[in-house]
């Protein structure tokens, strides 16, 4: 059996518009690297531009695979992964390929809550169409390692659509642990962390803050606005917390 070793426990996560290839380079120091969220198909891309029409950040490609392969290629890291919403199969299937072909992880955004994306069944509107989301989930697991990225906060049942995703073949899931005015929801991530390889990720600020999720059970931790505010985040994290220095394996 194969498997990834991450050197750390710590993850750049993914930023629409912000993510490309120049800015996952300069995080030198996490084990993994999320590009993207990217948009895949005619679809999405249109979705992306009415986005970017009330401020948002958006990737906009000409050709939204072209795109996608052109950042993969510019990427200096060995260990990444490539974070996508798509409203067809065909886009999924077409930009699993691309990240196939040069061993990333693809990630599927079950988890942005932009309207323009919900309304053509993307990111956590998948959380409710839970048959669409396992097609998906086992189409692009036969191309490539397969992450899913989720959202906590909904009444949905959480440990079902867990346990859905990993028998479909995800190797990972990617969990915001964020519960609306409520600060992060640990008690899931310790129970979905039984299912599978968990990444634990909201409001990782600092050595603790990420070391509460890999207590919980998560076996890594992501940060996304943290890197915002700091440059040096994942350093400075890596300085301060052996735990978080760890590195862990992933069997495939
Ligand atoms: C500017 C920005 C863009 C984001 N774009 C995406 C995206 O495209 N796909 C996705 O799954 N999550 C996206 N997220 C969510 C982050 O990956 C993360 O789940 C969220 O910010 C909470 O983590 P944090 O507390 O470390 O920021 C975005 C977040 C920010 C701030």
């Amino acid at each position: 059996m194969s498997s990834i070793r991450f050197e750390n426990r710590v993850v750049l996560a993914p930023m629409a518009g912000l993510n490309n290839a120049e800015f996952c380079n300069k995080q030198k120091a996490a084990a993994l690297v999320i590009l993207g969220g990217f948009n895949a198909d005619e679809e999405t891309l249109k979705a992306a531009k009415k986005v970017t029409k009330r401020g948002r950040k958006e990737f906009i490609f000409d050709d939204p695979i072209d795109g996608i392969e052109e950042e993969i290629k510019n990427l200096k890291k060995s260990i990444f992964a490539v974070n996508v919403r798509s409203a067809t199969i065909e886009g999924y299937l077409e930009a699993a390929r691309v990240v196939a072909d040069y061993k990333g992880i693809f990630e599927i955004n079950a988890h942005c809550r932009q309207p323009e994306f919900l309304e053509i069944g993307c990111g956590e509107a998948l959380l409710y169409d839970k048959k669409r989301l396992v097609n998906i989930v086992e189409k692009v697991s036969e191309i490539t390692i397969t992450s899913v990225k989720i959202r906590a906060g909904h009444k949905i049942d959480y440990e079902e659509i867990c346990k859905s995703i990993f028998n479909a073949g995800a190797k990972i899931l990617h969990v915001d642990a964020m519960i609306p005015n409520a600060g992060c929801d640990l008690i899931l991530i310790q129970k979905l962390s039984r299912f599978g390889f968990l990444i634990g990720n909201n409001s990782f600020v600092d050595a603790k803050s990420g070391e509460n999720f890999i207590k919980a059970g998560a076996k890594m931790v992501s940060a996304a606005r943290a890197v915002l505010s700091k440059e040096k985040f994942f350093e400075e994290v890596l300085r301060e917390s052996a735990l978080l220095s760890q590195p862990v394996e992933l069997k495939l």
